[in-house]
């Protein structure tokens, strides 16, 4: 079975270095890996704020962080959903992109006097991220009557937006914060909080990822052209604290020419690297007995499932002798991996080691003898 490497300090790391350079507050997106260590490490690292789509994902972190603040940023929510978490929960916070989810929050809550409402502004589609805009946002011209509708009933008035994520271009923030910007100059109402959604790209290799800090110099200069520097600035990353969290180490169960049947694929711990998303993680191949020869090849990474879709986008430049019964170690593994793990066609199960601060080779050696036994 696949083995998945969970590496606490890494996380650690890397949402300290998002928190320390974003300047708002963060709020972490659960949907992105909600495993409690990962968890655990964002608190270490100061994230005291989450972005929940669920109400098991809000009673995940209110059971696991009493004094957390959590924002319910799904557009669409089940009532009940959104009664046990004012109720229940303490959630103040919800967003919304419609009117009937106004009147749902609202009934919901029996109007309450203390909401914290945010209307979620869809942005034009861009060509440097997977677009979210097509699926949930209210289009300007919707947008502005909404936040008039909204600032008569919250106590807070907040909007919305998300860039579309593994977003590689800070210019896109820049043009998504005008235009928010225009919105609520249109609308004319006073915005207590300007939420920058998620989207900040991570794990794409050396060079291709620019650095966080070209896209926090391009935000700030952004909220002050646009005389938003005084508002309450939120962001709702997830990719870009946890994708250095985990490691898929993968087992080669046959070769065809220049294709590697894998013991996991798209339906498991690796689903962005599926057609739909395109993500190529770093890979290493390794041996257990015997070594490699030094040419390479190209190779077409196909899952264990019967679907003729369950193959990894892009091509893989590996041992050109590789064969059953190799490793593959797939790094930066740690965003939307294990979370979207299905049983599809059975294929289920996954074995987890955790791993305090030691890079990926020594984890090899101390994993060949646990793989042997797979
Ligand atoms: C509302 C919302 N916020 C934040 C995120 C996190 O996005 P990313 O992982 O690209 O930072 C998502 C991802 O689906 C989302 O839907």
């Amino acid at each position: 079975m696949p083995v998945y490497v969970k590496w606490p300090d890494r996380t650690r790391q890397a949402a300290r270095t998002f928190v320390e350079s974003f300047p708002g507050e963060t709020l972490y997106a659960v949907k992105c890996n909600s495993d409690e260590l990962v968890l655990n490490c964002l608190y270490d690292a100061g994230v005291r704020s989450f972005d929940v789509a669920s109400l098991n994902e809000v009673r995940h972190i209110r059971n696991l962080f009493p004094d957390a603040r959590l924002y319910f940023m799904g557009p669409v929510k089940k009532r009940s959903a959104i009664r046990e978490a004012y109720f229940e929960h303490g959630v103040r916070a919800f967003v919304l992109d419609m009117e009937d989810e106004l009147n749902k929050i609202l009934e919901s809550t029996d109007y309450a006097e203390d909401l914290h409402l945010f209307v979620r502004l869809a942005l034009p589609k861009s060509d440097t991220a997977t677009d979210f805009s097509s699926k949930f946002g209210a289009a300007p011209i919707v947008a502005i009557d909404l936040l008039k509708q909204v600032a008569r009933y919250a106590y807070k008035l907040g909007l919305s937006f998300h860039v579309g994520t593994q977003c590689l271009e800070p210019e896109a923030y820049r043009k998504a914060i005008h235009l928010a910007a225009d919105v609520i100059r249109s609308a004319g109402v006073k915005l207590d909080t300007l939420d920058i959604g998620g989207g900040f790209p991570s794990g794409m290799g050396e060079g291709k990822t620019p650095p966080v800090d070209a896209y926090m110099k391009t935000i700030r200069k952004a909220l002050s052209d646009n005389d938003l520097s005084q508002v309450h600035l939120l962001s709702e990353p997830g990719r870009a604290l946890v994708y250095s969290a985990g490691s898929t180490l993968v087992k080669v169960e046959a070769r065809r020419g220049h294709i590697l049947y894998l013991n996991d694929g798209t339906y498991g711990g690796l689903f962005e690297s599926s057609a739909s998303i395109g993500i190529t993680y770093p890979a290493q191949a390794f041996r257990l007995n015997g070594t490699f020869g030094t040419k390479k090849s190209e190779f077409t990474l196909m899952g264990p499932t019967c679907d003729s879709i369950d193959c990894m986008a892009g091509k893989y430049s590996l041992p050109e002798n590789i064969a059953e019964g190799d490793y593959i170690a797939f790094d930066m593994t740690g965003a939307y991996t294990e979370e979207t793990r299905t049983p599809f066609n059975g294929f289920s199960e996954v074995r987890e080691i955790i791993q305090p601060g030691i890079p990926l080779r020594k984890v090899e050696r101390q994993t060949k003898k646990k793989l042997a036994a797979v």
